[in-house]
C-alpha cells in the first residue's frame, strides 16, 4: 500500500500498467538522484481531458529545455492519457506524466552515452475546488520567491514550491503570492492573476514563472466576456490594492483570492471579473 493512495491504483512505468505499490524505479534513476526531469499534470473530467494539446506541447518543451529526448511519439502519449484515463477509478481525474533523463551512475553531467528515459504515468483522484472556496475565495498570504531562475520549465525539482506550499499551511492558508524584487511571480504550484479598474493582470510570461495552460486560457476567455487583458510586471502595492485576485491551475481551474495577507482583498467577496471567468470555464468544461 502507498499511504494516502487507494490500494489498487494502476500506474504505468515503461510500457507497463502496475499496481502502484509495485511499481519499482532504478535508485540510481536521475530524477530520484537529482531531480532531473519534467512533468505535466492534465486535468480530466468526466472522461475527457482539457486542453490535452496544449499540456503535451508543453510536456515537449520542458523535455527541450532540459535536452532529454522525446521518449514517445505524440500518438503514443494520446494513447497513454487515454489508458489512464479509461483505467482511472474516477471518471474525473489529473493525469500525471513524468519523464526522467533515465538510469547512469551518479554524474552531474549529462551521460555521455544514450540511456532510455524514464517513463512514469497515472492517473489520481480529481479533489476538485469546495463550493466554499468557490463562492467564498481562498486565502493567501505573501513570501518571498526563493526558487531558481528557470521557473518556465515544469521540472520535478520542486523543493522551492515544496517549502513555499508548507509556509501556507504552517500559516493556515491556502497559498502563497511569490514575489521576487517586489514583483509578484505566482503561487506554490498556481498561476496568480489581480483584476484592477475593470482590468484583468497577470505577470509576463518568462523565466520566472511557469506558463499555466490556464494562462493563455484565461486570456482567451477574458477576450471571449470583454474583460480587457495585459500582461505586464505586478508590483506589491498594485497586489495589495486590488479589486479581485484569481488563482489558476489544473487542480484549482479558476478561484477567487478573497483574503491576501490577513486583509480582505476588494470588499472581502468574489467579484464579478472572477464570476465572468469562472461561468465561461465552467462552460468549457460543459461543452468538452
Ligand atoms: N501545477 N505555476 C506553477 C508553479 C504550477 O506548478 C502550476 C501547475 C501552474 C499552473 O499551470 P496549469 O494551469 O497548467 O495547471 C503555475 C500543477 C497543477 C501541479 O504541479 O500539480
Amino acid at each position: 500500500m502507498i499511504p494516502g493512495m487507494p490500494g489498487d491504483s494502476q500506474v504505468y512505468l515503461n510500457g507497463e500498467f502496475t499496481r502502484a505499490d509495485q511499481a519499482k524505479i532504478s535508485v540510481l534513476d536521475r530524477g530520484f538522484i537529482f531531480g532531473d526531469g519534467i512533468y505535466d499534470v492534465v486535468p480530466v473530467y468526466d472522461g475527457k481531458a482539457l486542453r490535452m494539446t496544449e499540456h503535451l506541447d508543453r510536456l515537449d518543451r520542458s523535455l527541450k529545455a532540459l535536452s532529454i529526448g522525446q521518449p514517445m511519439s505524440r500518438a503514443e502519449w494520446e494513447n497513454l492519457v487515454g489508458e489512464l484515463i479509461r483505467r482511472s477509478a474516477t471518471p474525473s481525474c489529473l493525469v500525471y506524466l513524468q519523464v526522467t533523463r533515465g538510469v547512469y551512475k551518479r554524474d552531474h553531467a549529462f551521460p555521455k552515452e544514450p540511456i532510455t528515459p524514464t517513463v512514469f504515468g497515472m492517473a489520481t483522484a480529481f479533489a476538485q475546488p469546495t463550493a466554499a472556496q468557490r463562492e467564498q475565495g481562498i486565502k493567501v498570504i505573501s513570501i518571498t520567491d526563493e526558487r531558481w531562475l528557470h521557473c518556465e520549465i515544469k521540472s520535478i525539482s520542486l523543493l522551492g514550491n515544496v517549502l513555499a506550499r508548507q509556509k501556507a499551511v504552517e500559516a493556515g492558508v491556502d497559498e502563497v503570492a511569490q514575489f521576487r524584487d517586489d514583483f509578484l511571480t505566482e503561487g506554490s504550484s498556481c498561476n496568480l492573476w489581480i483584476v484592477s479598474g475593470g482590468k484583468l493582470m497577470v505577470p509576463p510570461k518568462d523565466n520566472l514563472i511557469l506558463e499555466g495552460i490556464r494562462y493563455s486560457l484565461l486570456g482567451e476567455l477574458a477576450d471571449k466576456v470583454g474583460v480587457p487583458f495585459e500582461a505586464r510586471r505586478i508590483a506589491r502595492d498594485e497586489v495589495e490594492s486590488a479589486d479581485e485576485i484569481l488563482a489558476s491551475s489544473a487542480t484549482k481551474g479558476v478561484l477567487p483570492v478573497t483574503s491576501f495577507d490577513g486583509k480582505p482583498v476588494g470588499n472581502g467577496k468574489p467579484g464579478p471579473v472572477y464570476a465572468k471567468l469562472r461561468a465561461a470555464y465552467d462552460d468549457l468544461i460543459a461543452s468538452l
